[in-house]
C-alpha cells in the first residue's frame, strides 16, 4: 500500500486553509492508503514560540485532526518531536542541501523580511527536515496547499540527490495532493493573499456561529459587477472560492450565474457561505470539544501513534545509514 505523510505546524487553531489545504484530504486518504499525519513542532520553533503554547497548540491540533474524522485506527498521528529518527535523516539531506537554493526559498526570503533579527538556521533549512519528514516513511503523496509547492519540489529534489549520490533507489519522489485537480489556496477575508496571515483573515473550526457570521458579513468586496459576464475581481473571486469549496454545486451555479447577468447581491452570497461554512463547522466545534476534555486520550493516541511511527522511520533509517556507509544500527 502506498504511504502518504503530512503535517500541521502548532501555532494554534486550524483555520479553514488548513482545512480545504491539507486536512481534508487526511480523512479521504485514510481508507485507501498507509497515512502518517503529524504536528511538526519542530517546525514551530524558527519563531521560538513558549514552552506553554507548543503544549498548549499540540494538544490542540491533535483534538481538531480528530474531530476532522481522522481516525487512530486508520491513519499514524504523532508529533514529530517524538520521532527522533526524522533528525538523523535531516542531518544526512542538509549534507547534500546546498545554501544558494536554500536561500532562495520563497518562503524563506518571506520570513527573512518579517523577522529579520532571527534568520536562524533553522529557517533556512526548513525544506531539509520537512523534506526528511516525508522521506524517513518513503511516502509517495503529500497532501498539502498551494503554499507548500516550493517545499514539495524541494523535497523532491532531496530524495533525487541521495538516490543519484549513492547509486541507489531508496527515496521515491513525492507527489503534492489535493482533493480538486489542484494545488488549493484558500483566501484571506481582508481580500489580501492566503487565510492564514493574521486573526483577522482566518475562520477557525473551532469558531462560534455568530463569529463565522460576522467575519464573512465584514469580508471585503466592491461595489459590484460593472456589465454582464464580467471577469470578477480577486476580491470577488475569492467569495467564490469559499462557494466552490464549502457550498454545493447548484449554489455556485446559481449565485455564478446571478454574477454573470449582473442581478448579484453581495449580502445574499456571503448568508449563504456563512450559512454553509456554518454547517460545516458546527459539528466539528463540538467534537474539538470533546476529544479537548479527555487528555488521557489524546496522551494515549500520541504514544501510541509515535511508536507506529518510530517503527517506520527506524526501518528508513537502517537502509540509509548502511547505504551512507555506517552501520545499521
Ligand atoms: P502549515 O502549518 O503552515 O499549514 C498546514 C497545512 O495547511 C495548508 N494551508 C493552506 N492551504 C490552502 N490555503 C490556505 N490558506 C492554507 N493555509 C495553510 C498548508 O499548505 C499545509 O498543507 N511546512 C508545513 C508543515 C510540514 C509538512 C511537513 C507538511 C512540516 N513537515 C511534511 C507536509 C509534509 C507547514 O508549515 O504547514
Amino acid at each position: 500500500m502506498e504511504t502518504v505523510v503530512s503535517g500541521i505546524r502548532p501555532t494554534g487553531n486550524l483555520h479553514l486553509g488548513n482545512y480545504f489545504g491539507a486536512v481534508k484530504s487526511f480523512v479521504q486518504m485514510q481508507h485507501e492508503y498507509n497515512c502518517l499525519f503529524f504536528i511538526a513542532d519542530w517546525h514551530s520553533l524558527t519563531t521560538r514560540p513558549k514552552p506553554e503554547d507548543i503544549i498548549r497548540s499540540t494538544r490542540t491540533i491533535l483534538a481538531e485532526y480528530l474531530a476532522c474524522g481522522i481516525s487512530p485506527e486508520k491513519a499514524t498521528i504523532y508529533i514529530q518531536s517524538d520521532v527522533k529518527e526524522v533528525l538523523e535523516l535531516y542531518l544526512y539531506l542538509n549534507m547534500n542541501a546546498y545554501l544558494g537554493e536554500l536561500e532562495r526559498v520563497t518562503t524563506f526570503k518571506d520570513k527573512v523580511r518579517q523577522q529579520p533579527n532571527n534568520v536562524n538556521a533553522g529557517l533556512l533549512t526548513y525544506p531539509t527536515l520537512m523534506a526528511a519528514d516525508i522521506l524517513i516513511h518513503k511516502a509517495v503523496k503529500v497532501p498539502v496547499g498551494k503554499d507548500q509547492e516550493q517545499n514539495m519540489e524541494k523535497a523532491r529534489v532531496y530524495a533525487r540527490r541521495f538516490n543519484t549520490i549513492y547509486g541507489v533507489e531508496c527515496f521515491p519522489e513525492p507527489a503534492s495532493f489535493s482533493f480538486g485537480d489542484k494545488a488549493l489556496k484558500v483566501p484571506g477575508l481582508d481580500g489580501s493573499g492566503k487565510m492564514g496571515k493574521s486573526d483577522g483573515n482566518c475562520i477557525y473550526l473551532f469558531e462560534e456561529e455568530a463569529s463565522i457570521r460576522k467575519k464573512v458579513m465584514r469580508a471585503v468586496t466592491d461595489s459590484g459587477p460593472t456589465g454582464q459576464n464580467q471577469p470578477k475581481p480577486e476580491v470577488i473571486q475569492n467569495l467564490f472560492t469559499f462557494l466552490d469549496i464549502a457550498s454545493s454545486r447548484d449554489t455556485y451555479e446559481y449565485f455564478d450565474e446571478k454574477w454573470n447577468d449582473g442581478s448579484i447581491r453581495y449580502g445574499d452570497l456571503k448568508k449563504q457561505i456563512a450559512e454553509d461554512l456554518t454547517n460545516l463547522i458546527a459539528p466539528i466545534r463540538e467534537k474539538i470539544k470533546e476529544f479537548m476534555s479527555d487528555t488521557v486520550l489524546l496522551d494515549k493516541i500520541a504514544r501510541h501513534g509515535a511508536e507506529k511511527a518510530h517503527e517506520s522511520a527506524a526501518k528508513t533509517l537502517r537502509e540509509v545509514r548502511e547505504i551512507i556507509g555506517f552501520r545499521p544500527e
